[in-house]
């Protein structure tokens, strides 16, 4: 082992640069050289690189985002980017290369192993949707929902000042862990997510009894991917994006209106947005990103290729990427059933 190459690919989220630091450091301590890919996979597709040091990951651990950028290039879609994946990582004569990704980075990784065309890869998972299988956090969720739980606390002062129903709307796609981490931690009135559809009849009777026992106000928080009963996912533009996932957003405000219209209650809506991937990283994905990345340069060197850190109860351990990949992990009914204790 002497070259080793680092990507981080889709969605950015706080954690990312600890785990760069952290595999540079490892590297360091085994006389190994570290190369930054730009950009994900289109980095590789277009050999963009920068040579990594202590000195270019010094000063980075709280620093939200990724120095390397990241993209949400998918180089199966065309063979020819697969081949330059291939060819450049030649190229660059790497012996190993860390992949930093969600479903869709790891997804990659996980093909270009399987194929066994030389291309040696180990997976680190971030998202801060926690949606990925085989590990029981990713980083960059515990930020976002400490970012959510500050909001939420916020806009509960002046629902209550208004006397108004404020609906907060969540990233984390097609699964509601952020909503019902979020939602929990902030006493929301009522959680909406991806796992189970709306009942506006239901969500209606909540914030009327809530108004009947004396409280002139409500929080309802609702995961972005959350659709209402026999219905469709609200889009936000008939979009995909590069990895071919529809864009959702959109569902808060169709969610106040209805509020509105059926009960009468004053209500305004708060998209939380990309607000939830910025800043600063918590000291819990600190921790948890700095653990993953020794591991990933861990199971570079053990030549662990197809693996990826993970983390079981409190240890960080290594399971195949193919376990995390293909199949979602979404919020688990008891979780939702326990949430459901706090409604109204
Ligand atoms: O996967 C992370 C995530 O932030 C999702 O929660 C959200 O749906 C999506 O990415 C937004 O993607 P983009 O940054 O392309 O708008």
């Amino acid at each position: 082992m002497e070259r080793v190459g680092v990507l981080t690919g889709g969605g950015d989220c706080p954690g990312l640069n600890a785990v760069i630091r952290a595999v540079v450091r490892r590297a360091f301590q085994n006389n190994i050289k570290v190369v930054g890919i730009k950009n994900g996979w289109k980095g590789l597709v277009e050999a963009d690189t920068v040579d990594l040091d202590l000195d270019s990951v010094s000063g980075i651990l709280p620093k939200g985002g990724t120095i390397l950028g990241t993209s949400r290039t998918n180089p199966y879609k065309k063979p020819e980017d697969i081949q330059k994946v291939i060819d450049n990582y030649k190229k660059l004569k790497l012996d190993a290369l860390i992949a930093i990704g969600g479903e869709d980075t790891l997804g990659v990784a996980n093909k270009l192993n399987k194929e066994k065309k030389g291309v040696n890869v180990v997976g680190c998972p971030k998202t801060i949707d926690n949606d990925l299988n085989a590990t029981d956090y990713t980083f960059g969720f515990d930020t976002a929902v400490n970012i959510a739980t500050e909001a939420i606390d916020r806009l509960h002062t002046t629902a209550e000042s208004h006397h108004r129903i404020m609906v907060v709307e969540v990233m984390g796609r097609h699964a509601g862990w952020i909503a019902i981490h979020a939602g929990l931690a902030s006493g929301s009135d009522v959680i909406l997510i991806p796992e189970v559809p709306i009942d506006m009849d239901e969500v209606c009777d909540i914030l009327k009894k809530r108004k009947d026992r004396g409280k002139s106000f409500s929080i309802v928080t609702v995961s972005e991917g959350a659709q209402f009963k026999a219905g469709q996912v609200v889009l936000k533009e008939e979009k995909l994006d590069s990895f071919g996932h529809v864009r959702l957003g959109g569902i808060g405000e169709i969610l106040a209106s209805e509020i509105e219209k059926r009960t009468g209650f004053e209500t305004r809506t708060t998209v939380l947005g990309h607000i939830q991937r910025g800043g600063t990283p918590s000291a819990f994905d600190r921790f948890l990103a700095t653990r993953f990345g020794v591991k990933a340069m861990d199971l570079v060197l053990a030549k662990k290729f197809g693996y990826m850190a993970s983390l079981k109860g409190t240890d960080v351990t290594e399971v195949p990427i193919q376990d995390a990949v293909g199949t979602l992990k979404t919020v688990d009914m008891k979780l939702y059933e326990l949430a459901k204790t706090f409604f109204g």
